[in-house]
């Protein structure tokens, strides 16, 4: 049902809910009940939520509008529930009563819906009679608006007709005559607060209520007035009022004393609890210390509860010394919650009215005092919302719950750092808004929001960690004060869910390739290209393509960029660094590729002209090429840049040396630094470039630089037992070292093969070569195959006789039967007719013999008898248990 309804659809209800002009029968909805001096009529207004109802009092021939100073003056109250639930209270003694023996009370009220004029045809007419004569000597109701003691005016006693009026003072005469039977008139009241007199019009005016029947006599005064006092009373403040009412009948004078005395506080409270107190001794109306207590009871809105009904509702009523005390536990059905918003808080009001009731009696002129307090308590209690994060981030949704309210709360909108929704908005994105009832009578919401949602924040406190922040703003509203307040919060979750960008490459004879995937938080980094951040002049430079998830570059081995490590005779080892940084400069790779690339840097021409090219290597990273020169500090680069320096001399210029070696004549020289030019250790730099010259053949060696070389790292030599390397030529002094694989060699170069039985200190064992040959891929046991030692003997085959060489004892060769070195001419190796190029790798089956036992024939020497005994010396060579064979192999050779 909206808020909005019409008067039309209202008489409706009113009409369904029985309220409807000349009804006689109680309509259905509506209560009357007589509570002893108070009679009370009840509305359930559940179906007219969100109107209230307004009540007219009948004065005997009219309705009344029953305003606030009205109310008060003559004992009524009408008080409702946020529901529209209506009671009207109304003391039996009300301003229009009419009784003739003070025990038959009438009350009859219009009831109608609030605004409408009092001619509404919308409105019912309820009425009560009630009977109460169980009256006190004084009465006292406390009631919310109004505090009203009625005391007894005369004492019934035995005999017709004759009563005693209390407290008679005679004297008095102005002047009419005595009439026994005239009535007893109020004429003046006096006020003990302030002290003032005045007529009963003037106090009328002020919003007391005075009257006498035929028995009692009247006080109503409401709170607050400068006629009434606040006194603290065994700890409770309370107003209080006293009067004496003074009564006129002809020349005599009459005077009663009425006091009341009603609590304005005394309620303390617990979450759990509600306390109030109300003091057993009540001194402003006591008039000595003998008092007893005859009877008290408790009530919940004007009503008194039995036993059975308090117990259930775990309320108590208990006496002390000083005070009577009522025990509700907070959120007891009698009361109930109602929302509040102030200044954008949330809070939450529990409203409930108890009622306590006294009889005591002293001996005193009012021997018996009935006390009955109506006591509305609305305790307002902050409640802060919270928001409950119940995300489980393996879901990557956060699951938030956000509570607690009560049900007159409406969720309206939500803000994200990207903006305000509202729910039905929220609802239609994915968030899945649900109200979600509690059992203890509150009620939260529920919401589910992706971390993928752009609303979530990303950010990232390490390079694979994501943290999901999720800031949310929820505005409320209170349904029935329409009030706005709201409850911010921040989520966050974090998940180790980053994949960072890979990068990958490869290489050709010219360009390194590099290609990089994106990784999961897409192009989101700067790619530096050695010292250099990849703008879009260099991508282009580099031929940058890009999709959705990878980008690649495609870097020359000469570019700017990349760095060359070592230099081999025809090759060049270069380097391409690649480095992707977010935007905190953290590292998110650290990329490089290193590739040999092939490279002319020497060559030697027939008419003696040598030409070299010295390369800026990054182990020297200042030297200034420029500054290089030849022995012969005159003989400068032919050109030099940033990255080469390029010499052209003849072989008898510039310093060049000459020396023979076998058959051919080497030339030497050197390139460095010009002399006074060395600032550093580091700048040291030292190359050796040499040509030699056979009869017709020229060819060159590989130079290396110093004496800054790459560390070498020599593979698990230490466990061989037998190793074949690569002499740089038939001196058999200087080997080719790890890193020089692949070896480069021209087809006209020899191979110098050493084989050698390591770490034996034995005289006595002797290594002979059963077995080598050739093959051009890696596996021994490959094809093609080329024999160049057969059973300890050169293959008699190949035209170009593998060649044994002599091994002499030297620094190294401490043992000569330790060695074995043959030659290869590597014309051997044909295929189909042509010399063949590329890969080769050479073999070897090598027996390990004990020279003082050669059972074996191959053990005799290194085909010794293998040239006269062709063909019988195979057989049964490996029978003895004296020979040992082993298996070695070269490393790669490159035949150009
Ligand atoms: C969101 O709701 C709150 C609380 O009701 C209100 O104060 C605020 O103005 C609303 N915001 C928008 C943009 O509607
Ligand atoms: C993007 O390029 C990479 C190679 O760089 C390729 O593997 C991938 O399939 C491409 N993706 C799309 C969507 O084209
Ligand atoms: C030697 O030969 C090379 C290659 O043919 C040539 O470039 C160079 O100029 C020649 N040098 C001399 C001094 O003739
Ligand atoms: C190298 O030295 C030359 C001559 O001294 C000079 O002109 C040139 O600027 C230097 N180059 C660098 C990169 O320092
Ligand atoms: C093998 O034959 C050669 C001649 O061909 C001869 O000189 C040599 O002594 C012979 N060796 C043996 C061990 O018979």
């Amino acid at each position: 049902m909206g808020h909005f309804l019409g008067f039309g659809m209202l008489w409706f209800l009113l009409l369904a809910l029985g309220i409807g002009a000349q009804k006689h029968s109680v309509p259905r909805g509506i209560d009357l009940e007589c509570l002893g001096n108070l009679i009370r009529f009840s509305l359930d207004g559940s179906q007219l939520w969100g109107h209230g109802l307004e009540a007219d009092a009948f004065d005997g021939a009219n309705f009344i509008p029953l305003t606030r100073k009205l109310a008060s003056q003559c004992g009524y109250r009408m008080q409702s529930d946020p529901w529209g639930n209506v009671k009207l209270f109304a003391s039996a003694q009300h301003c229009f009563f009419e009784s003739n023996d003070d025990e038959t009370f009438t009350v009859t009220a219009r009831i109608r819906l609030s605004g409408s004029p009092v001619s509404e045809a919308a409105m019912y007419t309820v009425s009560k009679t009630c009977i109460y004569s169980v009256w006190a000597s004084r009465e006292i109701i406390c009631n919310a608006n109004y505090m009203e003691v009625s005391v007894i005016r005369r004492v019934p006693t035995t005999g017709d007709d004759f009563e005693k009026e209390l407290t008679e003072y005679e004297g008095v005469d102005d002047g009419s005559d005595y009439e026994v039977d005239s009535p007893l008139k109020l004429w003046k009241v006096q006020f003990h607060t302030g002290g003032q007199t005045m007529t009963i019009e003037e106090a009328h005016n002020k919003g007391y209520g005075l009257a006498v029947s035929s028995t009692r006599a009247l006080l109503r005064s409401p709170y607050n007035t400068p006629e009434t006092a606040t006194l603290d009373v065994s700890g409770v403040p309370m107003q209080v009022i006293k009067a004496h009412t003074f009564l006129k009948r002809k020349w005599m004078v009459k005077t009663l004393e009425s006091s009341a005395a009603c609590p304005t506080g005394g309620v303390t409270f617990t979450e759990e609890m509600i306390t109030w107190r109300l003091p057993l001794k009540i001194t402003p109306l006591l008039s000595s210390e003998h008092v007893t207590i005859i009877e008290y009871h408790m009530g919940i809105d004007g009503k008194r509860l039995d036993a059975t009904t308090m117990a259930a509702r775990n309320y108590r009523l208990t006496m002390t010394d000083s005070h009577i005390i009522v025990e509700i536990p907070m959120g007891s059905v009698d009361g109930y919650y109602k929302s509040q918003a102030t200044d954008y808080q949330y809070y939450i009001t529990y409203n409930i009215e108890p009622m306590l009731e006294m009889l005591w009696k002293e001996t005193a002129m009012y021997d018996d005092t009935r006390y009955k307090v109506l006591f509305p308590i609305a305790i307002k209690m902050a409640r802060p919302p919270f928001i409950q994060d119940n995300t489980v981030a393996e879901k990557r949704v956060f699951d938030l719950f956000v509570g607690s309210f009560r049900s007159d709360v409406a969720l309206v909108n939500i803000t994200f750092e990207t903006g305000v929704i509202s729910v039905a908005e929220a609802n239609a994105q994915g968030f899945n808004v649900q109200e979600q009832l509690l059992p203890n009578g509150f009620k939260g919401y529920t919401m589910q929001v992706p971390f993928s949602d752009p609303v979530v924040r990303r950010e990232n406190p390490t390079l694979d960690v994501t943290d999901y922040i999720l800031s949310v703003t929820f505005g409320f509203v209170t349904l029935l004060e329409n009030a706005p307040f709201s409850h911010p919060g921040i989520l966050k979750s974090s998940l180790q869910d980053v994949v960072l960008p890979t990068v990958t490459g490869t290489c050709d004879l010219e360009y390194f390739y590099v290609n990089v995937a994106y990784g999961s938080q897409g192009h989101n980094f700067v790619v530096v290209v050695g010292q250099r951040e990849l703008t879009p002049d260099i991508a282009n430079e580099y031929r940058y393509t890009q999709n959705d998830t990878h980008f690649t570059i495609a870097v020359h081995f000469l570019a700017p960029d990349a760095v060359f490590e070592i230099v081999w005779a025809s090759l060049l080892r270069s380097r391409l660094n690649v480095v992707l940084k977010n935007n905190r400069d953290w590292t998110l790779n650290d990329f490089s590729l290193s590739c040999s690339f092939p490279m002319t840097m020497i060559e030697c021409f027939p008419n003696g002209t040598m030409t070299a090219l010295a390369v800026k290597v990054e182990s020297v990273p200042d030297l200034n090429l420029s500054h290089l020169t030849l022995r012969d500090s005159r003989c400068k680069p032919a050109y030099s840049d940033h990255i080469f320096a390029f010499f052209s001399f003849n072989v008898n210029s510039c310093g060049t040396t000459r020396k023979f070696i076998n058959n051919y004549m080497i030339y030497e020289n050197e390139v460095s630094l010009e002399s006074g030019k060395v600032a550093t250790a580091a700048d040291q730099y030292l190359i050796t470039i040499s040509c030699s010259y056979g009869i017709s053949i020229t060819y060159t060696l590989p130079f290396n630089t110093m004496p800054n070389p790459e560390p070498v790292v020599d593979a698990a030599m230490g466990v061989l037992l037998v190793r074949m390397q690569l002499a740089l030529d038939s001196s058999y002094l200087v080997f080719y070292l790890d890193e020089h694989y692949p070896v480069v060699k021209y087809l006209q170069e020899p191979l110098y093969f050493e084989v050698e039985l390591m770490r034996s200190t034995d005289p006595q064992v002797e290594l002979f070569l059963e077995n080598c040959w050739a093959t051009s891929e890696e596996e021994r046991t490959s094809v093609p195959k080329w024999d160049l030692i057969v059973d300890g003997c050169q293959n008699l085959v190949d035209p170009y006789h593998t060649m044994f060489h002599p091994v002499s004892a030297d620094a190294r060769v401490h043992f000569r039967s330790h060695f074995k070195r043959f030659e290869v001419k590597m014309f051997s190796f044909v295929s189909e007719g042509v010399a063949l190029k590329g890969q080769i790798f050479v073999h070897c089956d090598v027996v390990i013999c004990d020279a003082n036992s050669p059972t074996d024939s191959l053990c005799r020497g290194q085909c010794m008898n293998k040239q006269n005994t062709s063909a019988t010396s195979k057989r049964d060579r490996r029978s003895t248990g004296n020979a040992r064979v082993e298996q070695v192999s070269s490393r790669k050779i490159v035949l150009i």
